[in-house]
This record gives C-alpha cells, sequence and structure tokens, in this order.
C-alpha cells in the first residue's frame, strides 16, 4: 500500500489504473479506523478493483467549540491495518492541500433541507462542511463507487442526494453499522467515554431497538413515542437532543403513507456525543 498526501500524486495514481480500465472504490474517514470503517474497506474491496481510502479530519465539519483540535489521530495504526486490509492507495492530505483558501474562502456545497434538520440542527454548518469536503474528494479521486456507513444514516442519505444534485459519476454504497458486542454502535468518539458512562452507553442503542420493536407492531403516535424515548434517555443519564421517527427513504416526517421508516437519535453521555439510528421494518 503506497500512502500519498499531495494531490497530484494521488491523481497521477488515480490516473494510471483508470487508465488500464479499472474500477475505483472509495471508502473517505477522520481515521482513527475500527472495525466499523473495515467493514466499509472490505465492501469496497469485494466491488472493485483498485481501492483508495482517505484519512482527512475536516476541519469544515466542526463547529466552534468541538472536538477538531483533540480529534484522535492515529495515522501510523491506521496504515497498517489498512495495508491488513489489501488497500492500494491511502491518501492522507495536510489540511493545506484540501482547503488552500481557508475555512472562509471555499467555495462550499449545502443540500438544503436535508441538511439542516436532526443533526444539522444541534451542529450547524456541519453537513455544509460534510457535503464540501466530500464532492471534493470525488473531484479527487474520481472513484467509481463509494462507500458510506448506516451509522451516520443522515451523512448517507445527504451524500446520495448531493450526487444526485450535482450528476457526480459515482455510485454510493452503504453498509450497516458495526457493533461492540453489547450493542454499542462503535465510534472513534466511544474513547471519550469514562467506564462508568461506557456502562451506561448501549441504553442508546436498546431504547432505538424498543422504538423500532413499537412501531413494528403498528403503532403511528409517533410524537409521543419520540417523547418517550427521550424521557427514558434522560432518566438512563443521557442529555438527548433528539430522538426522530422518519421516512428512511428521504428523513422526512411520516406521513400516513406506510413506507419504511428510521428510528434515530443523538445525545450527549459526559463529554460523547454519541449517534445511532436503526431500520423499521413494517
Ligand atoms: P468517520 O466518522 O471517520 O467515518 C467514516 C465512515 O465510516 C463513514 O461512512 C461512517 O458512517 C463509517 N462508520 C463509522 N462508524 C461506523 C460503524 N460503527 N459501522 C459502520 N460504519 C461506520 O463520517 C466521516 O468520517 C466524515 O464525515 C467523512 C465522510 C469522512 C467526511 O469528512
Amino acid at each position: 500500500m503506497e500512502t500519498v498526501a499531495g494531490i497530484e500524486a494521488l491523481r497521477g495514481r488515480v490516473a494510471a489504473w483508470r487508465a488500464g480500465g479499472e474500477r475505483i472504490g472509495f471508502v473517505p474517514t477522520m481515521g482513527n479506523l475500527h472495525a466499523g470503517h473495515l467493514s466499509l474497506v472490505d465492501r469496497a474491496r469485494a466491488r472493485a478493483d483498485r481501492v483508495v481510502v482517505s484519512v482527512f479530519v475536516n476541519p469544515l465539519q466542526f463547529g466552534p467549540g468541538e472536538d477538531y483540535e483533540t480529534y484522535p489521530r492515529t495515522l501510523e495504526q491506521d496504515r497498517a491495518v489498512l495495508a491488513e486490509h489489501r488497500v492500494d492507495l491511502l491518501f492522507a492530505p495536510p489540511v493545506e492541500a484540501m482547503f488552500p483558501r481557508g475555512r472562509e474562502e471555499t467555495t462550499f456545497v449545502e443540500v438544503p433541507g436535508l441538511g439542516a434538520q436532526l443533526c444539522g440542527a444541534f451542529r450547524p454548518g456541519f453537513f455544509r462542511g460534510v457535503a464540501t469536503v466530500v464532492a471534493r474528494l470525488f473531484n479527487l479521486v474520481q472513484p467509481d463507487l463509494a462507500v458510506f456507513g448506516e451509522k451516520d444514516y443522515q451523512q448517507l442519505v445527504l451524500v446520495r442526494r448531493m450526487v444526485q444534485d450535482l450528476a457526480f459519476p459515482v455510485e454510493i454504497l452503504g453498509a450497516p453499522t458495526v457493533r461492540e458486542p453489547d450493542g454499542l454502535a462503535m465510534s472513534s468518539r466511544n474513547a471519550y467515554l469514562t467506564p462508568e458512562e461506557r456502562r451506561q452507553a448501549p441504553l442508546l442503542y436498546r431504547t432505538l431497538c424498543d422504538l423500532a420493536r413499537e412501531l413494528e407492531t403498528g403503532r403511528s403516535d409517533y410524537a409521543s413515542l419520540e417523547r418517550a424515548a427521550m424521557s427514558r434517555l434522560e432518566a438512563g443519564g443521557f442529555r438527548p437532543e433528539y430522538v426522530a421517527i422518519r421516512r428512511a427513504e428521504d428523513l422526512a416526517a411520516p406521513g400516513p403513507e406506510t413506507g419504511s421508516l428510521r428510528v434515530l437519535a443523538a445525545a450527549w453521555l459526559g463529554r460523547a456525543r454519541l449517534i445511532d439510528n436503526l431500520p423499521v421494518e413494517r
């Protein structure tokens, strides 16, 4: 596996593969890789001739007072596990290569509506930062396909929307959430939990499981189900931002129609902001 930091080197490698008719798979990450990230890499590996992974802690998607400075950076360790998973190229650019104009002057991509609700309502500018960096990475790597985790379900829906709206010739694949044995979704930010909080953390998953089960029995009193789930999280020591029952396809508020639903939540536990979501089988 080769590691490149520069844009010209990246473009050169990928152009040579493309000229040889090879199919390029891409997995964007912020590093500090765990089994969740690696499941995306394996999926790309199974579907493409060449796999490119990016590790870039994107300053555009962190708000003031968020954890940009302290976000775990473990490039040597990441490089080793990516090589084991038969990645062809690791792209690990410095901030100046990605955003030479700085955060205020960079052209941005905004997905209206979708980007302003749920996590977007609590983290202003977050999805603009995600869409902007993903668009730039797609233009740099020019992959045939890219894999995103369902762990960040709103991000997955938003990237699909951006790809449609801006006609990126990239196939977007979703991959299921990888969990710890007790149900907690794997996340780099789980490291912020104290041992006591770590024991409480699976309540987020259990609350969503029970909510999904209620919906599967046919309940449609969405607002009261959401409120009850919020109270349960509060009683368990969380500070929930939202629990939401939404249409799976576009995260719109569900109407009387019986399409697929998704339950989603974000909640603080100590200094960790945890998110999770589950499908509802109706
Ligand atoms: P990051 O949080 O590093 O996640 C990179 C990818 O791994 C995302 O697609 C995310 O959904 C997926 N992922 C994380 N935890 C997972 C888990 N437990 N199971 C399955 N997939 C999981 O998401 C980002 O980075 C950034 O926003 C990025 C897209 C790289 C843009 O900066």
